[in-house]
């Protein structure tokens, strides 16, 4: 029988969790106990901080649900998710880059035609957001999907808000021959993260700022090609330098430019002033 002491403790747990039956679980739990017991002793770990954390854990479990995914949040802060999409898509160069999904996309979006408006009712600067989809050597990608999903001009996404009976910016746009789609929209803000729960409550303890650049998302499921997660953000917007969950790439920053009342992208017109956007997704083949 061997007891156990503060020096033999990391080799006994580990030796126990490598008995995992699927060798990656053993990896990865024994990997795990390592890390957690080097963490416990780097910084002298006392009973009142553990404990401390635990609740933290618990609270973080108690306030999620299937709308609100606050270890996904949590992850999302410490720079953990964006770190898995980074190691996960090395994409080339010429690719669009991936970044985090977030917690706020709904399937089943409606699809609406090329320029039709998925934000319907909604106050906001009108915004035309047009361009392609392409291969690595330029080729136009026909028939590809963009699922599009936003926040309102209060940073609110339609699963925050209840009792939401149509689908509210959020839509799915199929590609032209000519690779082409535009989308109708309004222009996104910045916002912040909820704070009413365990990690705004961390968060809130730090000099970290809570917000997100004025941000549109992107899922471009495409046969053939690596699925594509990302977002597109307003040139200039605030935030883009302390992007709160480390989203930013440069690539994905586009201008907003702003335009007058007239003719539109999609062969309309529009009374308003507008703001016009245009981008080319870039895939990569998969394998
Ligand atoms: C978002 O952009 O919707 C988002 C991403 C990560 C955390 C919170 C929100
Ligand atoms: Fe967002």
């Amino acid at each position: 029988m061997q007891l156990v002491t503060e020096d033999n403790i990391t080799d006994l747990a580990v030796e126990r969790w490598s008995t995992a039956k699927d060798p990656r679980l053993a990896e990865l739990m024994t990997a795990l106990v390592r890390h957690l017991h080097d963490f416990a002793r780097e910084v002298r770990l006392t009973e009142a901080e553990w404990m401390a954390a635990m609740r933290w854990l618990t609270k973080t479990g108690q306030i999620s649900d299937e709308k609100r995914e606050e270890f996904i949040l949590a992850s999302d802060v410490l720079g953990l998710s964006m770190l898995v999409v980074q190691m996960n898509h090395r994409l080339d160069p010429a690719a669009t880059p991936a970044t985090v999904l977030g917690p706020f996309h709904i399937e089943g979006s409606p699809e609406l035609a090329y320029g039709e408006d998925m934000s319907e009712g909604l106050p906001g600067t009108p915004l035309y957001l047009h361009g392609t989809v392409r291969d690595l050597a330029g080729n136009p990608v026909a028939g590809g999907v963009l699922d599009v999903w936003q926040a309102d001009t209060e940073g609110a996404y339609e699963s925050q808000i209840p009792d939401v009976d149509e689908a509210r910016l959020r839509a799915k746009y199929t590609t032209r021959g000519d690779g082409g789609f535009c989308l109708r929209t309004i222009a996104p803000l910045g916002y912040t993260i909820p704070m009413d729960g365990p990690v705004g409550d961390l968060v809130g303890r730090t000099r970290i700022s809570h917000f997100r650049p004025a941000h549109i998302h992107f899922l471009i499921n495409v046969p053939g090609y690596e699925p594509l997660i990302t977002h597109l953000f307003q040139e200039g917007a605030e935030y883009l330098d302390s992007d709160v969950v480390f989203g930013t790439k440069q690539e994905l920053v586009v201008r907003f430019e702003e335009r007058e009342p007239g003719a539109t992208p999609d062969g309309g017109t529009s009374d308003v002033p507008w703001l016009e956007a245009r981008y080319d997704f870039v895939l990569q083949p998969q394998g």
